[in-house]
């Protein structure tokens, strides 16, 4: 791709972005939140037009119209967000939009050869299921077998480890080292640079819609160590040297106060109806951050809207203070089907929560000069990339998506706030961010129930640490007596 250029109202996403692609090379893409990854991307894949610029396939000039004409190219793309039917089996999701008479097609024979196909690249996955009963992890790999069976020899990630467990990613990485073993060129986006380092032979980064450059992996960790190659990047992402955040003192806990929220016994189902939480005890009490650590899909999902009032509880109680009622935040773990409206403004996403209050709203009339005020300066606080607060929210990058949530639930001053993942898909200076602002709301005497599948994010932030496994909790320790190794072991499951 060269010097392609790709301008949205109000923004310039792509300004000149030169990106090459070798055959059984695995690439990846970084750049800050709003860089221009997933627009230089979605053109590759023929979502959007460039404005400008050229594209080369096997050094041919080409335009690729659509996702359709991107596919006969052998082009396929696993978005951040899904885009599989989810009434649908696999096997219908894969053959879907193939052309005619792909209904008669012997669907076992069909079965019997996606299964082969899924075992030769470690994609477990069971082609007679339906796409709305499986897990996150199990629709990326419906995705990527969707994309090989199509024949794909460049295949295009991104963000695929933002939503997977430790030991899925781990499985992610193998199946693509063995693609690009066989010749597959993948794009790989990320804001992880340890992944990155492991898994990538090159680098491009972006910034502010620029190309800054392209490292060779191997060579640059020879010459300047892991450290020293993960420092180099996040300078080429941000453009100036990085510098440990200093963000004062907010990092001292306050007085512990009363109780926010208790659960006792607290059972739910999840939604294939199968007990999720088997009798959670639990307690965040004010001025405390708790960490609910353990690995994705052990109940963090129900837990979370248990607490939200979006889950039933089937047994056991659920209470918030005694003195009474607790201003509730919420940072979602789907910050698309829970966080924000997407095809309502910046501004309206906002004040969500509080439309019929004062001083958005006066004798029922909304006030829009008191929004558009309230919204201008979240936008500039919680450095939330968009071009006006008029734009629709479906139109933010994932990152700034994300930060536009935070910004709304934490500008609540709220006294208790449940944080579901609340760093997913943030780059390294937004991430420092959210967890100075979680420091310091707890200061301010808050209490955070932070879930988190990030260890590290869990063991930075938490006073306690409480370990999910299975609908319980396996285990508990204070912060300051914490050990790694006993963490991993209840994290497993064992003593
Ligand atoms: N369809 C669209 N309409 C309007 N603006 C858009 C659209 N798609 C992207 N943008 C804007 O283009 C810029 C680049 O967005 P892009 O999604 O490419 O960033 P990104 O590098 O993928 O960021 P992130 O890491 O947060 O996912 C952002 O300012 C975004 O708001
Ligand atoms: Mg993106």
């Amino acid at each position: 791709m060269q010097g392609i250029r790709k301008a949205f109202p109000g923004v310039l996403a792509n300004d000149g972005v030169d990106f090459e692609l070798r055959p059984g090379e695995i690439h990846a893409l970084l750049g800050e939140n709003g860089a221009g990854k997933t627009t230089l991307m979605n053109i590759l894949a023929g979502l959007y037009q460039p404005d400008s610029g050229q594209i080369r396939l096997r050094g041919q000039s080409v335009r690729i119209g659509s996702p359709r004409q991107a596919i006969q190219r052998g082009i396929g793309m696993v978005h951040q967000h899904f885009m599989l039917v989810q009434s649908f089996t696999v096997a219908d999701n894969i053959v879907l939009g193939q052309g005619s008479g792909w209904l008669q097609e012997n669907t076992k024979q069909l079965h019997e050869q996606l299964r082969q196909l899924a075992e030769r690249y470690g994609l477990q996955v069971d082609p007679a299921a339906q796409v709305a009963q499986l897990s996150v992890g199990e629709q990326q790999r419906v995705e990527i077998l969707k994309a090989i069976y199509r024949g794909a020899d460049i295949l295009i990630l991104d963000e695929p480890t933002a939503v997977l467990t430790p030991q899925e990613v781990e499985e992610l990485l193998q199946t693509l080292r063995a693609l690009a073993a066989q010749g597959t060129g993948i794009v790989f986006i990320s804001h992880k640079l340890k992944e990155v380092l492991a898994l990538c032979h090159r680098v491009t980064v972006l910034r502010d819609g620029k190309t800054v450059g392209t490292v060779a992996v191997a060579e640059q960790l020879q010459s300047l160590g892991s450290a020293g190659c993960e420092r180099l990047l996040a300078q080429m992402m941000v453009g100036r040297e990085i510098k440990p955040a200093s963000w004062g003192k907010a990092g001292e806990p306050g007085s512990l106060g009363d109780p926010l929220l208790r659960l006792e016994g607290v059972v739910a189902l999840s939604d294939r109806g199968l007990p999720a939480l088997q009798g959670i005890h639990l307690q965040v009490r004010a001025g405390e951050i708790v960490g609910v650590a353990g690995v994705d899909g052990n109940g963090q999902r129900e837990l979370e809207e248990v607490i939200a009032g979006l889950r039933p509880i089937q047994a056991g109680t659920l209470r918030f203070a005694e003195s009474g009622p607790v201003n509730l935040a919420h940072i979602p773990s789907d910050r698309y089907s829970m966080g924000l409206l997407s095809d309502f403004s910046v501004a309206e996403n906002t004040i969500l929560r509080d439309v019929e209050r004062d001083p958005y709203c006066r004798r029922g009339w909304l006030d829009w000069r008191a929004i558009a005020r309230f919204a201008q300066q979240l936008v500039l606080q919680f450095t939330v990339k968009t071009p006006s607060i008029q734009t629709r929210a479906g139109k933010l990058s994932g990152g700034n998506a994300q930060k536009l949530v935070l910004g709304r639930e934490l500008a609540r001053q709220p006294q208790l706030i449940l944080a579901a993942q609340p760093t997913r898909g943030l780059d390294i200076s937004a991430i420092e961010y959210v967890h100075h602002q979680l420091l310091q709301q707890r200061q301010m005497g808050a209490g955070i129930l932070l879930i988190s599948t990030e260890l590290e994010e869990i063991l930075q932030l938490s006073d306690r640490i409480v370990v999910l496994y299975e609908g319980k909790i396996r285990g508990e320790t204070a912060a300051e007596r914490v050990d790694i190794h006993q963490l991993g072991l209840w994290m497993a499951g064992r003593e």
